[in-house]
């Protein structure tokens, strides 16, 4: 069953959501600002804070464990003694789960009760001290700490290197989707100078065909993919600009062309994909529409199978066609053109105008975004027959 060789992926891992990626795609500038601002720590043992804010999916927390990988490897060329721990304030929902994880960077047996925060705060501190090194703590997700009024737990963290008394180097990243800044107490906010704050800025088109063509690289047999299928994974992500968006359609598109014969990823792969995550078309907002506007949708779907688009022309034959299956007058080209308008405000298929060597002229094209060509014919030739059918 699970035993088939697999033909389009090769490295499984690097699709994962937890892989990071040596390189960073279109981040050097967010990578520089943290080393600029970690530097006197290296330098001077110094304490130094950043506040990381974005998008979602825009590479905030890649980005920073990217780079304590790197600054550990630094640290570790050049004798400098360096830890650094990485907490998601997500799954840990209260304080005294976030002291004992700290902790158990040290004390791998450090039990989860018994202890007061109070009292972890002390044995975090003489660990840190004990172990000579500088440490860095990164709160990834810290929104949801905030949120639960948790801010007092990142005061007392920071004043670890107030103390004159067994001075330690501790330093601090925040990471969150929202700008909470505003929410932080006043205390802590002094820590927190604005210079510190790296702002991820949302990924576009381009950034997504780029982190789409170098994961399929690192993870996908090479043939198995072009770039037509990069453009239209990056293209459908865009929309929200998530990268994990454009891996996960990479992942499942090419788990779908395993399950093919095509030897390699296809634009219906994509959809089915698309269709798997999202599910965005369901056959009671189909049924709003009439016979005519069903008609040019399912001849759409027939004609584009395996593509990533069609002519509108092509559309208009295969139109035609349809008609006739279905004993109704088409329409003419006009109205035609007034239906696939008509749609796509609904979302269901997309338009643009590109220029056309063979035909020496600028053509109309239409593609399908969101959903598997065979599924949605199957869904319209059920409705127009009249099929109730409970799973749809
Ligand atoms: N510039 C990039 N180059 C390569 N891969 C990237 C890049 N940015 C993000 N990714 C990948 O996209 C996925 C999402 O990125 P990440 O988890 O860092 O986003 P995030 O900003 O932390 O999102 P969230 O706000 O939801 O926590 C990860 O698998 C990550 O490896
Ligand atoms: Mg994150």
């Amino acid at each position: 069953m699970f035993d088939r060789g697999s033909t389009i992926i090769k490295d499984a891992s690097k699709l994962t959501f937890d892989y990071v990626p040596v390189e960073l795609i279109n981040r050097d500038a967010e990578m520089e600002t943290l080393e600029m601002i970690m530097r006197p720590v290296v330098d001077t043992a110094a304490s130094e804070t950043a506040f990381v804010a974005g998008n979602i999916g825009s590479g905030k927390t890649a980005t920073v464990k990217r780079f304590c990988m790197d600054m550990l490897d630094y640290c570790g060329r050049h004798n400098v003694p360096f830890g650094y721990i990485l907490i998601n304030c997500r799954q840990k929902t209260t304080d005294a789960s976030i002291l004992v994880q700290l902790i158990r960077y040290f004390d791998r047996d450090f039990p989860d009760k018994g202890f007061s925060p109070a009292d972890m705060l002390l044995v975090l501190r003489k660990h840190i001290v004990k172990s000579g090194k500088r440490m860095l703590i990164v709160l990834d997700e810290v929104d949801s700490l905030i949120k639960r009024g948790s801010t007092d737990l990142i005061y007392q963290i920071t004043r670890f290197s107030d103390d004159d008394y067994n001075k330690v180097s501790l330093s601090l990243i925040l990471i969150s989707q929202e700008y909470v800044l505003n929410k932080i107490d006043k205390a802590s906010l002094s820590t927190f100078k604005s210079a510190n704050t790296i702002r991820f800025r949302k990924y576009n088109k381009e950034d997504l065909v780029a982190i789409t063509a170098s994961r399929a690289k690192l993870a996908l047999v090479d043939g198995t993919f072009d770039d037509e299928i990069i453009d239209f994974i990056a293209d459908i992500a865009a929309d929200t600009g998530d990268a994990r968006v454009a891996i996960d359609l990479l992942d499942k598109s090419a788990r779908f062309a395993e399950n093919g014969s095509a030897g390699a990823i296809m634009a219906e792969d994509v959809r089915s994909a698309k269709n798997l995550m999202y599910n965005l078309v369901s056959a009671s907002n189909l049924r709003q529409f009439g016979m005519n506007k069903l008609l040019v949708l399912l001849a759409v779907s027939r004609c584009i199978k395996n593509k990533t688009y069609v002519s509108q022309k092509a559309v208009e034959n295969t139109y035609a066609v349809v008609c006739e299956e279905y004993e109704t007058p088409a329409k003419g080209h006009t109205q035609f053109w007034s239906y696939i308008i008509a749609m796509e405000k609904e979302g269901f298929i997309k338009t643009f105008k590109q220029f056309d060597h063979a035909e020496g002229a600028i053509v109309k094209y239409i593609s399908l975004p969101d959903i598997p060509a065979s599924t949605l014919s199957r869904i319209i030739e059920r409705i127009i027959e009249g099929v109730d059918d409970d799973e749809m």
